[in-house]
């Protein structure tokens, strides 16, 4: 595996010297490898969006430092540059990201300050438009005149465009129904799939975490509380729930039936692994 971000003690004060100053992000260091799928967890007002916002220079360390290919973003103004190309960035409620007169441009805007040629752009908008569900009949219109559901796939067609070498997805799945949800978790999962791309989800969602990530980072107020595959995050359910989250619905249900005396394995959580070993255990291989 190979590095490409690299967070080296970072910290993020807003505000600072007056009253209302507030640390934000405490001394958080952590790597990406190429490729992984990371869940970042946490529970409201942890420093999720403040530490990625980081990642492709929106915002600048108090302290402490970020790197891209061994390279610090802030080391020059090329640099810094470059990191918002290689790191794609799609903020909680990406709708209020857009602003072009039509969803073609709003999702060209992106590939087009980087330079490409028009061919080449074309190429971009509209495969990245056909993966997320986008058909060519709105490719002229407003984005405003979408729905919540459309202009998210719209925001994140633009990132998928650039083609980022890092994405980061600051809840992705907010404010959508179930479906929608499942949609846009099935674009980002083929996006993935297909690109190998290093992907950082935020996520309050654990069900989503657990299905999606090969490894979880949990922050709590500032730091990171947890980084580990989601097997070691989850086998920590006590301290997960003392820092205001929750563990995976059928998690719970395992923590349960231990409680209540059944000899189970509490590293459960999906249904899949949940199914396998009510299915061992029905078929008497002992614990299960
Ligand atoms: N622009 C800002 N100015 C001052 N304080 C801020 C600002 N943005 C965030 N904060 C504060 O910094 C802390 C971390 O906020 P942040 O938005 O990074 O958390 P979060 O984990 O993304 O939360 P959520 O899950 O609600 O999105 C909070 O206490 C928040 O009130
Ligand atoms: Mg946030």
């Amino acid at each position: 595996m190979n590095e490409v971000l690299r967070v080296e003690h970072l910290s993020h004060i807003y505000s600072k010297g007056t009253p209302f100053e507030k640390k934000a992000v405490d001394d958080v260091s952590f790597s990406a490898q190429r490729g992984e799928f990371i869940g970042l967890i946490g529970h409201t007002g942890s420093g999720k969006s403040t530490l990625i916002q980081h990642f492709n220079g929106l915002l600048k360390p108090s302290s402490g430092r970020i790197l891209i290919n061994g390279e610090d973003i802030f080391q020059s103004k090329e640099m810094t540059r470059a990191a918002r190309f290689a790191v794609g960035l799609v903020f909680q409620y990406p709708e209020y990201q857009l602003f072009e007169e039509t969803v073609y441009a709003d999702v060209a805007f992106g590939p087009k300050n980087m330079g490409l040629s028009k061919e080449e752009i074309d190429r971009r908008v509209r495969e990245n438009c056909r993966i997320v569900g986008l058909p060519d009949s709105v490719l002229d219109k407003s984005p405003f005149e979408l729905s919540g559901g459309q202009k998210r796939r719209v925001a994140l067609a633009g990132i998928f465009a650039m083609e980022p070498e890092v994405m980061v997805l600051d809840e992705p799945m907010a404010g959508l129904d179930p479906a929608g949800c499942a949609e846009v978790f099935r674009y980002i999962k083929d996006y993935h799939e297909k690109h190998g791309t290093t992907i950082l989800f935020v996520t309050h969602s654990m069900e989503y975490a657990a299905q999606m990530a090969q490894r979880i980072v949990v922050m709590d107020s500032g730091h990171i509380l947890m980084d580990g595959t989601p097997e070691e995050v989850f086998a920590r359910a006590d301290e997960l729930m003392e820092a205001g989250l929750d563990v995976p619905q059928v998690t719970r249900v395992f923590l349960e039936l231990k409680k209540r005396g059944v000899d189970v394995d509490t590293a459960v959580y999906t249904v899949e692994q949940a199914a396998a070993k009510l299915r061992a255990l029905k078929g008497g291989e002992g614990k299960c």
